[in-house]
């Protein structure tokens, strides 16, 4: 009897131990889980949490057991997830999403999804981390929305040109044969400027849509500012704009494409002028920087003008985003292309009343190609 007895305790023993082998078998796998998981009461007290979330105050386990799940809610959200708990305790169980500030001030996104426990009055709260799923996701659609963007402009650009060009041609003939005078040739004068306007939108367009490679060589970048800036010599002289230079000659050459570069600094040197009246100050700096194993050349313009607002600066680099009645909104994006396209980085700080700096920042070539035309 004894020996029964005996059997009976091994046993219990063995069956013990194979419930703790299970148990903890199963807590390395929630443990384990990417997710965050609540257990929650009817009455909304979490009674397990996976995972220990311990803060730098030593909040852990404990502190989180034991509380209404509430108080680990922002006030702003509270009304919003209690009524998703009162949703879940009516047997709605849809996910939902939340944005809250992590611990170290930066913005996640969450999605929540509340299931009940099988067999019981409890409920389960998943929180999954979604904030780069989130970023993936708007990122995708933007330039979806870009590509479409540019084929269909693309599209009615090229429908545009062929007739605007036969246009162009009949209104010299024309002029030629009718020879006009006083206020018929300023009509013909206007026709042409504007059909003219529209070919340089066309043009835009085309650009925008259909890019060209960079074609890349040693230049010399204050050149090419300067050559920029003789291309908008007129709208500066017209509005009495300062223009300040303070150029680094030591920068030595950049490996870029001058034509397109340039390009990017007449649209910059534009938008300046544009927002500045009498009394504007053009300043142009050229400096060099560098940070861990890089080095930039870096290209500042500064104007006093009108400035931003700041619910503006979203969209600056969107094409067609213009404040102005005749603006395409292609420059900035023209801009961006140009600068992306050079591994290049480029940053607007504004203050609307104030003025606008736009920084340029671009990789320096290699120190052959440096060597080779910095004479
Ligand atoms: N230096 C600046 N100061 C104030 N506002 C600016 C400045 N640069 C750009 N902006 C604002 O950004 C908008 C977009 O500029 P962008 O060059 O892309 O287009 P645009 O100048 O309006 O038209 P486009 O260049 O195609 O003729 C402008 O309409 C203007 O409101
Ligand atoms: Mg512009």
């Amino acid at each position: 009897n004894a020996e029964v007895l005996q059997n009976e305790l091994k046993e219990n023993i063995r069956l013990r131990k194979e419930k703790e082998n299970l148990h903890n078998y199963l807590q390395t796998i929630v443990e384990s889980l990417p997710d965050k998981i609540f257990e929650i009461s009817p009455e909304g007290i979490i009674s397990f949490v996976n995972r220990e979330t311990i803060g730098k105050g030593g909040t852990g386990l404990r502190a989180i057991k034991g509380k209404h799940f509430t108080e680990f809610v922002a006030p702003e959200h509270k009304e919003f997830v209690l009524k998703k708990w009162e949703d879940a305790k009516k047997g709605i169980f849809r996910p939902y999403e939340l944005q809250v500030t992590a611990r170290d001030g930066t913005r996640r996104d969450l999605l929540i999804t509340p299931r009940p426990v099988k067999g019981t009055n409890r409920y389960l709260l998943v929180q999954r981390d979604i904030t780069e799923l989130k970023e993936l996701e708007s990122k995708y659609c933007e330039s979806k929305h870009l590509t479409a963007l540019g084929q269909l402009s693309a599209g009615i650009a090229h429908e545009i040109r062929n007739p605007l060009s036969s246009i162009k041609m009949s209104l010299k003939i024309l002029q030629k044969r009718l020879n006009p005078k006083g206020n018929d040739l300023k009509r013909f004068e206007i026709a042409q400027r504007e059909v003219e306007h529209l070919e340089g939108l066309v043009n835009d367009v085309l650009v925008f849509a259909k890019p060209s490679e960079p074609k890349k060589k040693p230049s010399n970048i204050i050149n090419i500012l300067e050559q920029a800036l003789s291309m908008v010599e007129q709208p500066l002289l017209d509005k009495g704009i300062k223009v300040e230079k303070i150029f680094d000659k030591g920068i030595g050459s950049v490996d870029v494409d001058p034509m397109m570069l340039g390009r990017a600094f007449i649209n910059i040197f534009q938008n300046s002028i544009d927002a500045m009246d009498q009394g504007g100050v053009l300043t142009i700096t050229v400096r060099r920087s560098s940070d861990d194993e890089v080095s930039y050349v870096v290209i500042e313009v500064k104007d006093n003008g009108c400035g931003i607002a700041e619910s503006d600066l979203q969209y600056l680099f969107n094409p067609f985003f213009t404040r102005k009645r005749y603006g395409t909104g292609l420059g900035l994006s023209q801009v961006q292309r140009i600068i992306d396209q050079h591994k290049g980085k480029i940053e607007i700080l504004s203050e609307e009343g104030k003025g606008t700096r736009f920084i340029v920042r671009l990789p320096l070539g290699n120190a052959e190609g440096i060597k080779a035309t910095a004479t």
